[in-house]
Order: structure tokens, then sequence, then C-alpha cells
């Protein structure tokens, strides 16, 4: 070997690190608009040409570098923001290693220009393969300006791993989004070979999100979220947001009509900063794994604040990722909050994405479709409107029925049930005004008119009823009159003779009456008789696949959710007036209602006010 040991030089140092840190033209952006943040800047404009590969530009009005520290902030493990490790295990700003700019200034053409507060102008310093050139004057406003011109110019190996243009510059705009994203407090904007893409206002920010220091709260959180991800993600969104000792987590849930395909909406920030993390996806994933289809994504924007020293930042060479020091508590916090956040039922007053002035900050462009209504409980005005309105609809049908001298009751009209005259609940849901082509229940309430899928909103009654009494040890069973018998694999009857404790809880009784042959003695009391053969075959086929263990545990929700599909009303089912108004009801007190097992909407809200708008009254 003719090599012996030595110390390589700084700018292939540099160079080798750079590969870590920067690995494309968004990892640049990234680290440029984080020292803009850190240095306190409240507007941020970005300038990209060729997909940030040709130039790369961002400028800050943050506080300046001053001249004798320019050619500092250039030089590796040189930086303003920790001096000792304890700074580092309680590190709040996004830059903590002083690696980013050594780093790019070794792998691209590098000018950085900064003006300080005391500054009476800008300086100007450049960087070009490794080399500092001397601070010279420059029209500089306060603050900073770096750019990149031609990234890996000098290292040919890595420029061939640079995609095409367009896919560097979709890079760099979800780096951008998340960005800004995090801080809605403070103006950005994005242009790109000369046009301008994003051009976000900072929000007016009375109560602050713990790592904002100064400034957020919901509202403009929201603001932000909706001109980012558009106003469909803000309106098929729940609020989220709750404190527990020193944990924080506030944001968007969407709700599961808006999964994706992708994980391509998810948007998690520990601190205001966008990280991706095993323990957190679990814990989300987890949240919703009761209401979306297990090949879709949750789609969320969540804010976790927390003490930093809870949290290890320096993990990752690119800072993507953290260490939680209590990750199982975090867990517990993050499933629990998301969790109840998607499931309060729907008379609990479940958080809005309201500003403080009761209106939605989210403009919405489906007003008519509106599954979770907001303010659905009703107040005590809106009780007595939806009353006085029954009284007189009942009473006109009574004189219409006087008239016409009919004698037999009204069918399509349902008084509110006792104590009369004023239901001493509300009904959020309404009464049922009748059936639509075997489908739909219409229903009306003080606001208009609600339209209830039928299967969908029983499906998921039937389904919660199932895992309640299961957590309650067992399903009530009903023995039926007389069994019924079928004919059964030999499979299935073994499974039978060898599941039976199983079965029990799932309020089953099977027996073998030969070797191909079931008889069924009793079965859950929740579900009909109809299709009691198929539903107890596929029980049997699912404890056999899984063993009775895992059936009944981790497979448990795919097993009630069949069960249920089994049993929840068909379409083309004709219900009586007091059959619909009991299912509104139950829809009302179960958790999770507004959306089947599925995942879709199980009900939506017309109101006088959109169907005022679709006849043109009052214009
Ligand atoms: N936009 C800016 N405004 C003011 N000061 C800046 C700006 N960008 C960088 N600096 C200064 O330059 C120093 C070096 O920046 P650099 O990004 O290389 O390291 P860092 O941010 O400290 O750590 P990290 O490598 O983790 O990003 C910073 O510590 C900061 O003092
Ligand atoms: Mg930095």
């Amino acid at each position: 070997m003719p090599h012996s040991i030595r110390l390589l030089p700084d700018l292939l140092i540099n160079q080798i690190a750079a590969g870590e840190v920067i690995e494309r033209p968004a990892s640049a952006l990234k680290e440029l608009m984080e020292n803009s943040l850190d240095a306190g800047a409240t507007d941020i404009a970005v300038q990209l040409e060729g997909g940030g590969v040709k130039l790369l530009r961002v400028r800050d009005n943050g506080k300046g570098i001053a001249k004798n520290e320019l050619p500092l902030a250039l030089m590796r493990h040189a930086t303003s923001k920790i001096a000792s490790l304890d700074d580092l295990q309680r590190v709040a700003s996004m830059g903590f290693r002083g690696e980013a700019l050594a780093s790019m200034a070794a792998v691209a053409q590098l000018g950085l220009s900064s003006r300080t507060a005391e500054d009476a102008h800008g300086w100007k310093v450049e960087a070009i393969d490794g080399h500092i050139s001397e601070p010279i004057p420059s029209s500089q406003p306060q603050g900073t300006s770096i750019e990149l011109r031609e990234l890996y110019f000098n290292t040919p190996a890595r420029r061939k791993f640079l995609k095409s243009d367009s896919t560097e510059f979709a890079h760099c705009d979800e780096t951008f989004k998340r960005i800004a994203l995090s801080r809605p407090d403070v103006a950005f904007s994005l242009q790109h070979n000369g046009k301008t893409i994003w051009q976000l206002p900072a929000a007016p920010l009375p109560n602050p999100l713990p790592h904002t220091g100064e400034g957020a709260n919901v509202s403009g959180i929201l603001e932000r979220i909706a001109a980012i991800l558009g106003p469909e993600f803000g309106e098929a969104a729940v609020a989220v947001e709750r404190r527990a000792a020193n944990l924080s987590l506030q944001g968007l849930a969407a709700l599961p009509a808006y999964s994706r395909s992708t994980r391509d909406a998810q948007y998690f920030f520990v601190n205001g900063r966008f990280i991706r993390d095993k323990v957190a996806s679990h814990a989300l994933r987890q949240a919703y794994q009761d209401i979306l289809h297990h090949q879709r994504h949750p789609a969320f924007v969540l804010f976790l604040d927390m003490p930093p020293e809870q949290v290890d930042v320096n993990v990752h060479p690119a800072k993507s990722e953290v260490r939680f020091r209590e990750s199982q508590g975090i867990h517990q916090f993050l499933f629990h909050t998301v969790q109840e956040a998607l499931s309060a039922p729907m008379k609990d007053s479940a958080p809005q994405p309201a500003a403080a002035n009761g209106e939605s900050a989210v403009p919405s462009p489906h007003p008519a479709y509106t599954p979770r209504q907001q303010g659905i409980a009703f107040d005590a005005a809106q009780r007595q409107a939806t009353y006085r309105l029954w009284e007189t609809q009942t009473a006109e049908k009574g004189e219409e029925r006087r008239e016409k001298g009919k004698t037999e009751p009204a069918f399509d009209v349902t008084l509110p049930p006792s104590p009369f005259p004023l239901p001493a609940v509300e009904h959020p849901l309404g009464y049922a005004l009748g059936q639509l082509s075997g489908v739909y229940i219409l229903a009306q309430n003080a606001q208009g008119l609600i339209v209830v899928d039928m299967h969908a909103a029983h499906e998921r009654i039937v389904y919660e009823r199932l895992k309640a009494a299961l957590d309650n040890e067992r399903i009530a069973a009903q023995p039926l009159l007389i069994p019924v018998s079928f004919y059964a694999e030999p499979l299935d009857v073994a499974t039978v003779e060898a599941e039976q404790e199983a079965l029990h809880k799932l309020g089953f009784d099977l027996a073998p009456l030969s070797p191909t042959q079931l008889a069924l003695r009793a079965m859950p009391t929740m579900l009909k008789q109809s299709e009691a053969e198929t539903m107890a075959l596929e029980v049997l086929r699912e404890l056999r696949e899984y063993g009775a263990s895992r059936a009944l545990t981790e497979r448990r929700n795919e097993l009630l959710a069949t069960m249920a599909c089994h049993a929840s009303v068909r379409a083309n089912h004709a219900l009586s007036i007091t059959e619909m108004n009991a299912l509104l009801r139950e829809m009302e007190q179960t958790e999770r209602a507004d959306q089947c097992n599925h995942g879709r909407p199980t009900w939506f809200q017309m109101t006088m006010g959109d169907l005022d708008k679709m006849f043109m009254r009052g214009k």
C-alpha cells in the first residue's frame, strides 16, 4: 500500500461531511431557512433556479452576522447556538452543530451578505472551493442573504445523483412547506425560475405555540394549514389540542374521508422541527386504526411541544429524527389525544377548528357538506326553535288530517320523545322525516336537513356495541328456539370443537352434529338471524386462520367489523319512523359515529341556509 495515515485537508473533510448534511438542494434549503428562523427572522424569501441546483438564495430580516464573524460562520464547528454539552442537551434552536454553512461552502459557490442592526451597511464574503474571501461592503438591508450557485459543481460524482430540475424543485417545495407550516407567525415566499409559487403572510397570533415563543395560536395555524394544504383539508379535519404536564399537542387531524394512499399529508413537528419518528408514527397510526382502511394513510398536521431536555435532537445528520427520553409516555399521549379527537361523540363539544369569534378560520368550499357540524350541541335557544318547529308542524299536520277527515296516524312526523313538551336532551341529528330509496334516512334538526346513510351508520353502531360487549368479557347470546343446522367443512367442525371458549365469548353456541354438519344453538343478541350461518362460518375461518387468541386481540376489530357488516340493516330495508329515530339517537350516543367502519361518512347536514341558497331565496 503506497499510502500512510495522514490528516485530510479541510476542504475534503467538509466535502465528505456535506455528503451527509447536504444531500440535495432541498437539504441546503432546509438548513438555510432554519438558520433564518434561528436568527429571529419574521420574513423569509426563497428564490430558486433550476430546481435549486443552479441557484438557491434565502433572504431574511433576522439579526444578521457582524462583519468579523462572517468568515467564522462558514467554518466547520463554528456556531453561536451552543457552547457546552449542557446547552446541547437542552437545545431549543434549529441548528447547533455549526456544520451546515461549512458543508455548503465546500460543495457550492457560496455568497453570504449580512448586516446587523448596529452596522451602517452590510458586508459580504464569498467562498469558492473552501477559500473564504475578505469581507467587502454590500448594499444589504438588516438581515442575511445567502446564495448557493451550482450545487456540487466540484464533486461531479455527487452531482450525478441529482435528479431532474422538476424533481429537485418538488423536494425543495416540500421542504419549504414543512418549514412554513411550522411557523405561521413568520411570512414566507418562494420563487422558482422567476415565478412566484408561494406568498404566505404572517398570521397575527395572540396565544403562543410553545415553540414559536411570541405568538402562534390555533387559528393562526389553521390559516397557514389551509393555505398550504388547501381548504379541503381543514374542512375534513378535527382540531387537536391538549396540554398535559409539560407536553402539548396542537394541530389538525383529518377525518378518514380525507385519507391518502401515500404518506404525503403527514406533518409532525417536535418543538417546531419536522421529524419522522417511529414512535410517533406508530401512535398516530393506531389512533386511526379503527376508522381507517389499512391501505389508506391518515393525514395530519400536529405540533408536539415539550421541554427540549426531554428529547434528543442530535441523532441524525439531517436533524430529521429525534429520540424521546420517555418514548412510552409520548406514545400514550399522542395515541390518546388523537384518538379522542377523532372519536368524540357528536354531543361532546368537540374542539372546533374555529377562531375565538366562533367563525371557522378555514374557508369551506363545500358548505353543504359538513359531516361534523360546528356547534352541533344545541344551546337552549336552538332547542326552543327545534321544539317550536315541531309544534307547528305537528299542529299543521293535525289540521290537514282533520280537514281531509282522515283518521290514520300521521306517518311522516314523529313527536319528540317524552318528556313532552321539551326534549330534555338535545338531538343533534334531529327527527326522521322519512326514507329515501331505501338507502338514506332524511331527518330534520334546527339547522335544516340531515341525510344519513342507513347501512353505514347502523354498521358503525353495531360494531361499537360489539366492541363494548367484548371489552366486558363476552357478547350476550340469544338462544335460538330452533337451532339452525348447516353444512360445514370438516375443518370448520374441528374448529368448533377446539375453540368453544372463544366462540362463547363472541356470543355463539355452535355444536358439531356430524363431521360435516354444525348446529347453531345461540347467537349474539344484537345480530340478526338471517345471516347467522355466513357469519358463523366467517368467524370460524378467522379463528382458524389466526388462532383464537390473536383473533380476539390483534384481529379483534376486523372480526367484529365482519360481524357488524352482516348484522346491520341492508339497503332497501324499510324502516318505520320510530326505528329511524331510534337509529338517529343511537348514532348520537356512539363514538366515531361520523364514519362507518370503512371510513366513509355516515351523515351530513344541509342547513336551511344551504337550501335557501340552492333555491335563491332571499336574493
Ligand atoms: N441567516 C442567518 N442569520 C444570522 N446568523 C446566521 C444565519 N445563518 C447562519 N448564521 C450564523 O452562522 C452560524 C453557522 O451556521 P450553520 O448553519 O453552519 O451552523 P448552526 O446553525 O449553528 O448549526 P447547524 O450545523 O446545526 O445548522 C450560526 O451559528 C449563526 O450564528
Ligand atoms: Mg444552521
